[in-house]
């Protein structure tokens, strides 16, 4: 039997390999709010230099993008648009997109999978961040690759709302990952199955989320501050493994927190404790 549920395991995850680019749905919030597609059912492209990549990103309409090999970004530092209903997806294991990365501004339904972003750039004077979107929702960051950024590895902010971000790699950065810098309290996310390695600050910083979910994430030799509920955040933090890790878990005085089943492993400075009264995950997703 054993065997046998082994050779079924395998036939799932090789189903899932291949079905990867396009057909998958996100855990988390992310399948809320009408869904999240992509360019599911849309043109099927394949680029591999930044002007197709380009403009493909800022086409209206449905369009899976797949990524061939190293696209680098010129200018240095572009954002590159992505207009709504659309897939980046990189072909294979070696699809990158270098010296620069994506604007999400004002839209709805963009997936962005199997990618390695660097957009690097001077930490005080640039703007460059992996991914930046702004008052857009439903947005899918999973199986990503972000390290050398300029400013934030991924900036989700102004009431982005209804996104996971799943199973990626954050690595080797100040500033990794911020969400939320809204006075709006109506965000909702799912931050799961990140790894966030040798990162200084930001894993995430999650400030006026109206709910945000992090759960089973992996966090390894951070230096500032690892999960942090700031202002009116109402967080769920479950299953979360801080190895090594300065101040794990913070909440400040308006947040709500339910944390459970965390470890801590050689960890120093804050771990919040649970307060408030926190949404329940299973009413909005199994
Ligand atoms: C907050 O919501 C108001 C509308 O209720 C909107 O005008 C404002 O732009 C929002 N703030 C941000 C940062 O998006
Ligand atoms: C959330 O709701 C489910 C279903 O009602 C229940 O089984 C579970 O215990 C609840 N979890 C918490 C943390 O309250």
């Amino acid at each position: 039997m054993k065997f046998l549920s082994t050779v079924v395991t395998l036939a799932l995850y090789s189903a899932v390999l291949v079905s990867g680019a396009c057909d998958d749905v996100a855990d988390g919030f992310e399948p809320l709010n009408g869904g999240t597609t992509g360019g599911r059912g849309g043109t099927v492209v394949t680029v591999s230099n930044v002007a197709d990549l380009r403009k493909y990103a800022t086409s209206s309409g449905k369009y899976i993008i797949k990524v061939a090999g190293t696209v680098t970004v010129t200018p240095a530092g572009e954002e590159i648009k992505v207009a709504s209903d659309k897939t980046i997806v990189g072909v294979g294991n070696n699809a990158a997109i270098q010296n620069g990365g994506f604007g999400i501004h004002n839209v709805k339904n963009v997936i962005t999978r199997k990618l390695r972003i660097t957009n690097p750039g001077d930490a005080d004077t640039s703007d460059h961040d992996g991914i930046q979107a702004d008052t857009s929702s439903n947005i899918w960051i999973d199986h990503c690759h972000f390290e050398s950024g300029g400013d934030g590895l991924v900036d989700l902010r102004k009431d982005t709302t209804f996104y996971t971000v799943s199973y990626n790699i954050f690595r080797n950065h100040d500033k990794t990952l911020g969400i939320g810098w809204t006075e709006n309290v109506s965000a909702q996310a799912s931050i799961h199955h990140n790894w966030f390695d040798k990162t200084n600050q930001r894993n995430p910083s999650a400030d006026n989320l109206r709910y945000v979910h992090l759960y089973n994430n992996y966090l390894t030799s951070v230096t500032s501050y690892g999960h942090y509920a700031r202002g009116a955040t109402e967080a769920r933090v479950e299953n979360v493994y801080f190895s090594n890790t300065r101040n794990p878990l913070t909440a400040d005085g308006n947040a709500k927190l339910a944390a459970n089943g965390n470890t801590y492993q050689s960890c120093s400075g804050t771990i919040a404790l649970n307060k408030g009264t926190v949404f329940n995950a299973s009413t909005f997703y199994i």
